[in-house]
């Protein structure tokens, strides 16, 4: 009895899948598709068979080897990829970089209190702008209603420069920003310049500086945050609005805040806003109000057409409540075990 195609078929393709290695499939295709394979010495029996019967068995033939070289060539296949896995995960290099135990820096709080700022008051629609640190006595105290010796200027312990030594700077007197209130005159005066504004929503973080001596709750350099809201109809219930907003925005849902009557020369009527504590008292956090119409003057704008309000705070202060910090020089005194938690 004469084997058939089918079954050698059968037999050389369980043969190759269970082949180990390239040398037992390049053995097996000798075998069975060879010169002297089994599938080979059929022809022999071509001579005993008539027209018919050799078609058969040569279509037969036919399939029977194209079985068996797929399943051949798709075992080498696979033997070849799996010998290619070992050798990279034996010989490959890993490029990725070690830090070690090397520590990475990082912004300092307050930077990091500030940037945070901003991105919550661009959220709300506001955009940021700033103003120079080394201002006139106009933009930091004259143009916010505060004219020469007005007893409210006491409120502000102010570093003076002595510009006189200083050839063609004029009869301006010179001084270190007190707070960044300046700002809302430039961004009126700026935005009826470039035609671009009110309305105004603008913020403005930046450096201030106030002669007084350092201690927990004082530094004589520190950062504030200047909110400047100018347009038609705006009311102190947008104030309320926009500082609640905030509060929870920065300090989350279950934070509040109130105002509390109190007195700016540049806001009319001005507040104190405070925010909640855990254990229900009230932290003070800065000064707001409508903007006083003798501001909106100074910055080019008509008090009749226009009205909005203005707020300022501490951002020292804010981290220093957000983060639970004991004492304001914590942040100045560059201690890595302090600022290394932030
Ligand atoms: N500039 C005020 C301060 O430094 C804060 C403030 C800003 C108050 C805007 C009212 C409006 O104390």
């Amino acid at each position: 009895m004469t084997v058939e195609p089918s079954q050698i078929a059968d037999e050389g393709s369980v043969a190759f899948a269970q082949s180990e290695t390239l040398e037992a499939v390049h053995e097996l295709e000798l075998t069975y598709l060879g010169p002297q394979s089994v599938l080979s010495g059929l022809k022999a029996s071509f001579k005993d068979l008539d027209v018919a019967e050799r078609k058969v068995l040569g279509s037969q033939m036919n399939a029977a080897r194209q079985k068996l070289e797929a399943a051949a060539q798709g075992r080498r296949e696979e033997l070849e990829s799996a010998a290619r896995a070992a050798q990279l995960a034996t010989e490959g290099v890993d490029l990725s970089e070690s830090l070690g135990k090397a520590k990475l820096g990082h912004s300092h709080v307050i930077t990091q209190t500030w940037e945070r700022l901003e991105d919550v008051f661009c959220s709300m629609g506001f955009t940021v702008a700033d103003g120079p640190e080394v201002e006139t006595d106009w933009f930091n105290f004259e143009a916010l209603n505060l004219p020469p010796a007005h007893p409210a200027r006491s409120l502000w312990d102010t570093l003076y420069l002595d510009s006189s030594q200083l050839e063609g700077l004029g009869q301006e007197q010179l001084l270190l920003r007190t707070h960044t209130s300046p700002v809302q005159i430039r961004s009126m005066l700026r935005a009826v310049r470039d035609n671009s504004g009110p309305p105004i929503y603008v913020v403005c973080p930046g450096r201030v500086y106030r002669r007084d001596t350092a201690d927990a709750t004082h530094l004589p350099v520190f950062h504030q945050i200047e909110g400047l809201v100018i347009d038609r109809g705006i009311t102190m219930g947008d104030l309320a609005g926009t500082i609640e907003s905030f509060v929870k925005a920065y300090f989350g849902e279950n934070m509040t805040s109130r105002l509390r009557p109190s007195y700016f020369p540049f806001t009319e009527p001005s507040a104190e806003f405070d925010i909640s504590a855990a254990d229900g008292s009230w932290l003070e956090v800065g000064g707001c109000g409508m903007v006083h119409p003798n501001v909106l003057k100074a910055g080019g704008l008509d008090p009749e057409e226009w009205s909005g309000f203005a707020f300022g705070f501490g951002i020292d202060r804010l981290a220093k409540i957000r983060y639970g910090v004991e004492d304001l020089r914590e942040f100045v005194t560059n201690d890595v075990r302090f600022l290394s938690q932030f």
